[in-house]
């Protein structure tokens, strides 16, 4: 049987997420694996915090604290977080661990065995005030390509270029703001990526069914020449290059981070040794789908920098099989922005809203195909009218009026009739639709089909009308509340991967444990068949509050962020 590896792009260390972050690719890598486990398939989840190079040094620094205690503390906010926002990695590993230590100086090795390491002397900035050279991040200054005042050394976070930290117009030292440069010879390994463009060519032109902005962005950088890529740096935070010569380089985090998945996987195995195997899942297999998860800046280092490491190294690595990427969530059109403090980040998010809000709405306004923007109008109208409207109406309906008529048990008596029977139709199509759209990662698509299964049940309500059927025709009403009880059980089991905290608690409400359920099967009649007259349930309080007009003007004011100085 095939088993899914699914990975989400490794958070950076240097400090909470904010919500694009969070739906660029842990939040989608989560629904996925939610649905696939719910389908019953095998599934190993893997994510991890990316702890090296210098954004940790920097955010250390800022701290003044040793950067490994940095991580270390950063480490246990963001696997916290994860946890509140219900992300069901099966391992949240660390790039800084012995494994993914020992994994990349294995596979630098292999590559140089194989002859795509090749040692440079390169010329690289230098602080004279700091006393180092400068690397990446540790150099700001004006991109070279749009003008952004604040670019990085490694990547505009603007135009998402990559940069080398020479290409930077009027460049200035991030830790001292000191201009005080010049540019010192060093030696560097560079991965010969030049060799492998038709190798890469050849491969990406067989994924046609990836979503074309993975697609564009990869052609794009084969169509550009692949450039041979310099894999270490002048720092001394990171995986060491074990060479003589090389005390005070490591490798570049961009070589190390996406090794880490495979590094997390060892981590995974390694707490129980006996019972979990990481190689079965990495390495010469023929039964894992490999899926990835990440925001569109991600894609170049996933569809050619670390496909060049594992096929360079000659040995039978599983390379991904398919890559979901995302556009950017904006904010209100803007960039979200971890340097200018704009947006909402996981940690604010979640003391004001339940995980299951902000799920839905991300993942109901997901970045799929263009950029999408957060408002804080649009976070309260879609809780209100989905959330608490469609579903968690219908809910209460069925849970209220039950009880009133029949007591805390599924009434007996009656027999379906044409509103059943159509109801039933209409289901299984929306039930088919939702799981293809859910396995072709189109999760706005299957969103609305699940919202469309909600919206039937409060149709079905107003055709049926038991608060009026009851005077006149006992068994009918009876019929009717039976199906809608069912109907809970089936909306709340396909709401289970997006909203797992109250789908879970809905579940419990009519007696079913959520850890045993199983995606619908494809007949809805038996669906809504599923709990028997006579079954007890328990009505919870509503499920969801509304969004108010005065939290929205409250959040709006409280999240403007700093102005871009
Ligand atoms: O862009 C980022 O946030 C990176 N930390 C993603 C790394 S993904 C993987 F390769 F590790
Ligand atoms: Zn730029």
């Amino acid at each position: 049987m095939t088993r899914h590896l699914i990975t989400s792009a490794l958070p950076y260390i240097n400090g909470v997420k904010h919500l694009g972050n969070l739906v660029g690719s842990m939040l989608p890598a989560d629904v996925y694996a939610r649905f696939l486990r719910l389908g019953g398939e095998e599934v190993l989840f893997i994510c991890a915090t990316d702890e090296h190079g210098t954004p940790a040094e920097l955010a250390a620094f800022e701290q003044d604290i040793e950067v490994s205690e940095f991580c270390r503390q950063q480490y246990e906010v963001q696997a916290e977080l994860g946890r509140r926002f219900c992300l069901s990695f099966d391992y949240f590993g660390r790039s800084s661990s012995v494994q993914n230590r020992q994994l990349t100086q294995h596979l630098a090795r292999k590559l140089e065995e194989n002859g795509y390491i090749e040692e440079r002397l390169t010329k690289q900035m230098y602080s004279l005030t700091d006393k180092r050279f400068l690397p990446d991040r540790y150099i700001v200054g004006t991109c070279p390509h749009c003008g952004y005042e604040h670019a990085r050394g490694d990547q505009c976070e603007s135009c998402t270029q990559v940069l080398d930290p020479t290409d930077l117009i009027d460049p200035k030292s991030a830790v001292s703001g000191s201009a005080d440069i010049e540019i010192r010879e060093s030696r560097h390994l560079f991965l010969k990526q030049s060799e492998f463009s038709e190798r890469i060519r050849v491969w990406i032109e067989t994924k046609t069914h990836w979503p074309r902005l993975v697609t564009s962005i990869a052609l794009k950088w084969l169509n550009e020449g692949l450039l041979d890529r310099c894999i270490t740096r002048d720092l001394s935070w990171g995986v060491p290059v074990e060479r003589p010569g090389y005390e005070g380089k490591v490798f570049y985090v961009w070589f190390d981070a996406p090794i880490e998945y495979i590094g997390a996987t060892k981590e995974w195995a390694d707490e129980a040794p006996d019972k979990r195997d990481w190689k079965s899942w990495w390495y010469a297999t023929d039964d894992v789908i490999y899926t990835q998860f990440m925001a569109k800046d991600n894609v170049p280092f996933h569809t050619v920098s670390f496909p060049c490491t594992m096929i360079g190294s000659g040995e039978p690595w599983n390379v991904v099989d398919y890559i979901k990427g995302f556009n950017w969530l904006t904010y209100y059109g803007g960039k979200f922005s971890t340097s200018q403090k704009r947006g909402i980040f996981m940690s604010d998010a979640i003391e004001l809203l339940p995980a299951d809000y902000w799920r839905y709405y991300l993942m109901a306004n997901a970045p799929e195909t263009s950029d999408a923007s957060f408002t804080w109008e649009s976070l309260a109208a879609t809780v209100n009218k989905d959330l608490a409207d469609t579903y968690g109406n219908f809910v209460n309906r069925a849970f209220k009026l039950t009880e009133k008529h029949f007591g805390l048990e599924l009434p007996a008596g009656g027999e379906n009739g044409d509103a059943e029977r159509e109801l039933c139709e209409e289901l299984d199509v929306l039930i088919a639709e939702s799981a293809e759209h859910y396995k072709t990662l189109q999760f706005r698509k299957a969103i609305q089909a699940l919202k469309a299964t909600w919206t039937l049940g409060n149709t079905y309500f107003d055709r049926k009308q038991p608060w009026k059927t009851i005077k006149e025709d006992h068994g009918d009403a009876a019929c009717t509340l039976r199906t809608a009880i069912n109907l809970v059980r089936l909306f709340s089991t396909l709401a289970l991967p997006i909203i797992p905290e109250t789908a879970k608690k809905a579940l419990a409400s009519v007696g079913v444990d959520s850890e045993g359920a199983k995606w619908p099967s494809q007949d809805a009649v038996s669906e809504v068949a599923a709990l028997a007259p006579g079954s007890a349930f328990t009505v919870p309080p509503p499920l969801f509050a509304k969004v108010t007009d005065d939290q929205v003007v409250e959040w709006k004011e409280r999240f403007l962020g700093e102005e871009e100085s």
